[in-house]
């Protein structure tokens, strides 16, 4: 059984679709999305309604325009980087329709199954805090075995880093998907994880795709939408968007 986990698509429309028909070449069985469909990118809309009837569990982005709220909880850091999110946010909410609000209201914040005796957790962020926690490369090991110790899963999947992640603790295997839309580990092309279920054996890979982020970053261009957007596109990064008040940086996500 092969199984393709997609996660921060993020209003990316040519990422999806290159995504998507990486996937259908591939004959996998079964899709699984893990949240933050919305959100940075130029085509909420379409991206969310290509996802209809695909497996889904809700990101902090898709809980933030849902109920059209004032913060999608990330981590920015002061200044401007606080005003694109706030920017991203705002044009997001006012570019969703009612339906796919509602839809993305819908969405559970968790999900569960069981595959040839493996047991699967999907969330967006973490067991403890699904929307918002950040499981990084960077995360301690005292941190894992907290938010792991309760799951009864042997495979927790998850995403909302935007950096691919393999890591195993307690027993347990910890998989971040990475980002379709955004990717943040330096390498600006779509990103998703595939895994294979045999005799209850588990193994995965995760895929790079090209697509055209050219063609994404227009569309930025056209909508009004902050120019630093396009700029993490481009470079698969993060990067200083100004003066950082407390010299600490934050996964912006
Ligand atoms: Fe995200």
């Amino acid at each position: 059984m092969l199984l393709a986990f997609i996660s921060d698509i993020h209003g990316n429309l040519e990422a999806l679709e290159a995504v998507m028909n990486d996937i259908k070449e591939r004959k996998v069985d079964k899709i699984y999305c893990l949240g933050d469909l919305v959100g940075y990118g130029p085509n909420p809309e379409e991206v969310v309604r290509k996802l209809i009837g695909i497996p889904t569990i809700a990101g902090n982005y898709d809980d933030g325009v849902g109920y059209s709220k004032s913060s999608c909880g990330c981590q920015y850091n002061p200044g401007r980087e606080t005003e694109v999110g706030d920017i991203s946010l705002n044009w997001t909410i006012e570019n969703t329709s009612e339906e796919i609000k509602a839809h993305l209201r819908s969405l559970k914040h968790r999900m569960e199954f069981e595959l040839e005796g493996v047991k699967f957790l999907l969330v967006h962020g973490s067991p403890l805090n699904e929307l918002l926690e950040y499981v990084t490369p960077q995360t301690n090991q005292e941190r894992l075995l907290k938010i792991t110790e309760n799951v009864k899963a042997d495979v927790i999947i998850n995403g909302h880093t935007h950096l691919p992640m393999a890591k195993f603790v307690n027993g347990k295997l910890i998989l971040n998907a990475g980002s379709v839309g955004r990717p943040k580990d330096k390498d600006p092309r779509s990103c998703y994880l595939l895994l294979n279920v045999e005799k209850g054996v588990v193994s995965y890979e995760f895929i790079r795709v090209p697509y055209d982020v050219k063609t994404t970053c227009e569309k930025m261009a056209l909508y009004g939408l902050p120019a630093e957007l396009a700029v993490v596109l481009a470079l698969g990064s993060s990067y200083n968007m100004g003066k950082v008040d407390s010299g600490k940086q934050f996964f912006v996500v």
